[in-house]
């Protein structure tokens, strides 16, 4: 069977194939039952049928069987058996370039991602320069008619790129993927001969073995939906280095049906990615994010993590979704990422049950860490809120206010302590203005984005040493720290110079 049309056939019958399979086969035993006399000769039939048909459906196989890894969906393997008719080498990349173009929605940003991420793993290698691809796929949308149009015409440009290749380069493949595969199916292959390959939005993983296929010169395509697929063990590979932000995708595909909508039949049912995934995805961007700040001179080597108690007791009664072990544990980790770091937090003195002991372990918590900044609250409890409802605003005003004094000293015995250590150093300042207490002194922020006071003087320019100059909003100066407080630093401007040029003395 050529592969277009098994996956086709496939298709028709989509994910529900097996569980149709299953009933057929029920109803032919149901048929082939001897008909015997007494009491009801229907009767006892019937009974006979319920009795063999719930034997049969206790040993059966469950409807968790019909769907795919439905109970692992992580376990995906990498690459799958490759079918008789490829060898697993075909489906290799072999280096080939791979130029991908997204239309349409974040959703189709994600596919991108994903899609790139199992050419990735195949061998392929990526090209942001379309003459250079060997491979050009289209992430479709199919949302409105215009999105297809849109398509329709890319197509014919890319025509002309596969006529005029060159018979020395391996020829070039193009793929249409996402929505627009979905919808229209073979109309696409029919239509313009010069496509190669289609691929639904749940055949992402299929990309290789499709490509290999289209080697030899045939048309291949799967647009087969699943009822599961949420590439849950697929990382998405951020396509856009430049890009300044990253979406998590947490679901597929849309049960709505709203009468306008043709989302339900081109991304098929709804279906959640396992929060497991969705976490660890989103732990590898925080990851990168520290990794980040870290690396990058002009990132504030400063974090703000709110604990709001010490207490894993209380952490529970917040319902913050994370332990003081937890907490400390994240907090080494951060510690390690990026040596020096600067970390602040928030507490609440006083919560709902907050007991001596809850205290103090949030006391031995601001000393365990030894934040740089700290905002501290005494509670107040709010209408609306689940406190409101369930829980009592049990610890007297009094006590929370002694508590809430207790933390704001031990905070600042702990900052100034930290900032002691400053004393000495040369501090890259970014200046803001002037200070608000003293009009000749000027305030900045340093690395760990905390206030630096300094005498509003002339000084020299680093680039420069022809002219003395006077600090303005924005740049960057160099100051010898000299004192310091458990808010601020002080200390004196040494010269105004760069970023790049600052790394030489911090
Ligand atoms: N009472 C006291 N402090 C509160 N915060 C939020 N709600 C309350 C409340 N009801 C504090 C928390 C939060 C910060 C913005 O305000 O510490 O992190």
């Amino acid at each position: 069977m050529h592969p277009l049309q098994c996956v086709l056939q496939a298709q028709k019958w989509g994910p529900l194939a097996s569980v149709s399979w299953l009933l057929l086969r029920t109803c032919r035993a149901l048929s082939n039952l001897p008909s015997t006399a007494c009491p009801s000769p229907e009767k006892q039939q019937e009974d006979g049928v319920r009795k063999d048909f719930s034997s049969r459906l206790a040993t059966g196989p469950t409807f968790q069987h019909f769907l795919r890894s439905a109970s692992a969906p992580q376990e995906k393997p990498d690459m799958e058996d490759p079918p008789p008719y490829v060898t697993v080498e075909e489906l290799l990349g072999r280096q080939r370039k791979v130029y991908l173009e997204t239309y349409g929605c974040q959703m189709n940003v994600n596919d991108t991602e994903i899609a790139w991420s199992v050419l990735q793993k195949s061998g392929y290698l990526r090209t942001r320069n379309l003459q250079e691809a060997d491979v050009i796929l289209l992430v479709t949308c199919s949302i409105r008619e215009k999105a297809e149009q849109t398509i329709w015409n890319r197509l014919q440009q890319l025509k002309a790129l596969k006529t005029k290749r060159l018979r020395s380069r391996v020829p070039l493949r193009i793929g249409i993927l996402g929505c627009m595969a979905e919808r229209l199916k073979e109309e696409i292959l029919n239509r313009e001969k010069m496509v190669d390959i289609l691929a639904g939005p749940d055949a992402y993983r299929d990309l290789p073995r499709l490509l290999a296929v289209a080697e030899s010169g045939q048309q291949a395509a799967n647009v087969l939906l699943s009822l599961d697929e949420t590439y849950a063990d697929v990382m998405p590979v951020q396509t856009s280095p430049s890009a300044t932000s990253a979406f998590v995708s947490i679901m597929r595909g849309c049960d709505n049906m709203c009468s306008y909508c043709i989302v339900p039949f081109t991304r098929g049912r709804e279906r959640s990615r396992p929060v497991a995934s969705i976490l660890e995805e989103v732990r590898k961007l925080s990851e990168q994010v520290l990794q980040l700040i870290h690396e990058r001179d002009n990132i504030c080597k400063q974090i703000h993590l709110p604990a709001q108690s010490g207490s894993s007791r209380v952490l529970e009664a917040m319902r913050r979704g994370y332990s003081r072990e937890a907490y400390v544990e994240l907090i080494h980790h951060i510690r390690e990422s990026i040596p020096g770091v600067s970390l602040s937090s928030d507490f609440i003195a006083g919560f709902c049950g907050e007991t001596e002991e809850d205290h103090l372990q949030t006391v031995s918590l601001l000393r365990e860490v030894q934040y740089n900044m700290g905002f501290l609250f005494a509670y107040s409890m709010r209408q609306k809120t689940r406190a409101y409802h369930r829980l009592k605003d049990d610890v007297p005003e009094e006590v929370k206010l002694r508590r809430l004094e207790e933390l704001i000293t031990v905070f600042r015995e702990e900052a100034t302590k930290a900032n002691m250590a400053s004393v000495g150093s040369t501090q890259l300042v970014l200046v803001e203005g002037h200070s608000k207490r003293s009009a000749t002194d000027l305030c900045g922020r340093n690395d760990g984005n905390l206030k630096v006071i300094f005498p509003d003087v002339e000084m020299e320019d680093i680039n420069n040493s022809d002219v003395r100059v006077r600090a303005q909003p924005g740049d960057y100066v160099l100051v010898k720290i000299t004192s310091t407080s458990s808010q601020t630093l002080k200390g004196h401007v040494l010269c105004r110079t760069t970023l790049k040029d600052s790394s030489a003395y911090c």
